[in-house]
Parts: C-alpha cells; sequence; structure tokens
C-alpha cells in the first residue's frame, strides 16, 4: 500500500511512519515540506503520488492561542485538512484524520463513546469536528481517530516532558485537579490506526489507552515513576491559570468502535508510561 503522512516529523506522525514501514507499507511522509495549507500545491503534489491512502496527523495543537487569534489556527485544522479532502477526492483514495476530544464539552460525566453528540467548546475542537464533518460528507471512504493527552518519542512538548523539565528547573508543580482523560502512547495508537486503516472497516473510532486520571494524579505518576517522588505536587484548578482555552473537565474515550469491530483492547497507559519515562531519562538529557 503507497500511503501519504502529513505531519510526518510529528510526535505522532514519526511513529505512523515507523509503524507502516515496519509493516512492509511504501511510505511518503511529509510536513511542513508539504504545507497543508497551501491549496495549490497540496493538489498538484497529492494526486501525482498515487497514494492508496493519505493520514492528516498534521495540526496547530497551540489551543490557547487559537482562542487568541483564531484564523492562524483554523487555517492549519480545518483549511489545511480541507484541502487534504479535496486532494484525495482527486485523487480517489481514502483518508484518514486524527481528532480530539475537545470535540466534547466534557460534562457528560463518563466517558465519551462514538454515538455522543459533540458540544466543542474551543476553536481547536471546533476546527476538529468540522474537519471531521467536512471528511465524512465529501469522500466516500475515511477514518476519524479521536484521541487525546499523547506522549512519543518524537514529541517536542508534550505533558510528560512539560512535568519532567518543570521537576529540573523549579522543583516543585502546580497541576490542576479538573481535567480528567487517557494518556496515550503514540507507538499505540500508530499501531491501532495500523490495524483499521488495513481493515477498510471506514468510519469513526475513539482511540486511546486504557486507564483515566485527572493532570494532577498524572503528574503525580510522572514525578514517583522518574525517582522524583519528593517533589511536591500542588493540586490546582484550570481558574487559577486564567488560560484563553476552555478545556473539557471529563473527557475519557470510550473505545467501543474499536471493540465492537473485535480489534485486540489497548494496553493501560501505566505500562507505556513507564516505559517513555525510562527512555526519556537515558536517551533524552532530562
Ligand atoms: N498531542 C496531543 O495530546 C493530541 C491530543 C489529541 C489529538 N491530537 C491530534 O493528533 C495529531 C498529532 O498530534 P501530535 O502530538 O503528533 O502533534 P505535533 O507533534 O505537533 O505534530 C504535528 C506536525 O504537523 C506539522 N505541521 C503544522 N502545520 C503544518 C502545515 N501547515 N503543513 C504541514 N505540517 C504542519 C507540525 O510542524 P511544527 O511542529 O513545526 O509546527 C508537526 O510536525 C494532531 O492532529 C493533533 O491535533 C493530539
Amino acid at each position: 500500500m503507497r500511503v501519504v503522512i502529513c505531519g510526518a516529523a510529528g510526535q505522532l506522525g514519526t511513529d505512523l511512519v515507523q509503524v507502516f514501514e515496519a509493516e512492509g507499507e511504501e511510505v511518503m511522509g511529509f510536513d511542513l515540506d508539504l504545507d497543508i495549507t497551501d491549496h495549490a500545491l497540496v493538489m498538484e503534489k497529492i494526486p501525482s503520488l498515487n497514494p492508496d491512502l493519505l493520514i492528516n496527523s498534521a495540526a496547530d495543537l497551540d489551543a490557547d492561542q487559537a482562542e487568541r487569534d483564531p484564523e492562524p489556527s483554523l487555517k492549519t485544522n480545518f483549511t489545511g485538512t480541507q484541502n487534504l479532502v479535496l486532494a484525495c477526492l482527486d485523487a480517489g483514495c481514502p483518508m484518514a484524520f486524527i481528532s480530539s476530544d475537545y470535540v466534547f464539552d466534557g460534562m457528560k460525566g463518563a466517558a465519551y463513546n462514538e454515538l455522543d453528540e459533540p458540544n466543542p467548546q474551543s476553536v481547536y475542537g471546533k476546527a476538529k469536528l468540522a474537519s471531521e464533518r467536512y471528511m465524512a460528507s465529501s469522500l466516500p471512504r475515511w477514518y476519524v481517530f479521536r484521541t487525546q493527552w499523547l506522549f512519543g518519542k518524537a514529541g517536542k512538548r508534550n505533558f510528560v516532558k512539560s512535568i519532567l523539565r518543570n521537576v529540573k528547573e523549579k522543583g516543585s508543580l502546580r497541576v490542576v485537579t479538573d481535567e480528567v482523560g487517557t494518556p496515550t502512547c503514540t507507538e499505540d495508537l500508530a499501531k491501532i490506526v495500523y490495524r483499521v486503516c488495513t481493515s477498510d472497516w471506514y468510519g469513526l473510532y475513539h482511540a486511546t489507552n486504557e486507564g483515566v486520571c485527572s493532570r494532577f494524579e498524572f503528574a503525580q505518576q510522572i514525578v514517583d515513576i522518574a525517582g522524583f517522588e519528593d517533589v511536591p505536587v500542588e493540586p490546582i484548578v484550570y481558574a487559577d491559570l486564567d488560560l484563553p482555552c476552555p478545556r473539557p473537565p471529563y473527557s475519557p474515550l470510550d473505545n467501543m468502535n474499536l471493540r465492537l469491530q473485535g480489534f485486540p483492547p489497548a494496553r493501560n497507559y501505566m505500562e507505556p508510561l513507564r516505559e517513555y519515562i525510562e527512555w526519556l531519562l537515558e536517551n533524552d538529557g532530562l
């Protein structure tokens, strides 16, 4: 299978490239060298590659900046995805899109499955939902993978790295208790994307590791695993941080569709988290 991966230098994109290549697929990875917001470039380039599948993992993840100045964020997260949809239409290939728990308001009080009605509260979440819907209404064959709280080896920024950096630089932490979800390992997610995209079972999938925690609990687990259990972690709430983007307060995702289709359950996030922190301490200079 010839697979185009956009956002290939990102934290998930890097693992997507590795997993698809390890399975013997022919991968063409692009990042800022194929700017997805450039309509003419995308329309010229993608069909000429004759792909059997395109995966869009490119995004602008700065949800706070998106509230301050929506258009640059919308341009990447919505217009960029639209461009790729149009190119896939031309190329006659299916497309996979990586979406987010931010499509939900986080007020349900239980994990969200694929039948739950989205209600995004942020510019970032609205762009994700609009992109999902544009793709689903334009292409006959598509996959959406909604995920959350990613951590991976190629990540320049993620929660695990931020916590460990703060521990080293400040020696203490303040972390919110009122955001609950599921940390997800990008290598595990890339394997799920591979399995589903080679099944031809098109549709909407929630795709995370198993287990649920608050950001506060997650930070405590990170410092414990890294051997900094003496570092004080102060519980705070989001209102203390005065950030412009409203986070969904409780948005674990139930991987219901993966389960119903008979895909194997994901690991509990604690297992890849331990492996990841060991790797970071050995390889990342943290
Ligand atoms: N990280 C999370 O916790 C999380 C949670 C839920 C969903 N997601 C979704 O999962 C996907 C992958 O996230 P990630 O953590 O791997 O993000 P990431 O590491 O930031 O990767 C995204 C990549 O896309 C590139 N990019 C940005 N604008 C582009 C453009 N106009 N054209 C081409 N490439 C562009 C980025 O380059 P630069 O870094 O140089 O800008 C980066 O290499 C995204 O769709 C994201 O919305 C992520």
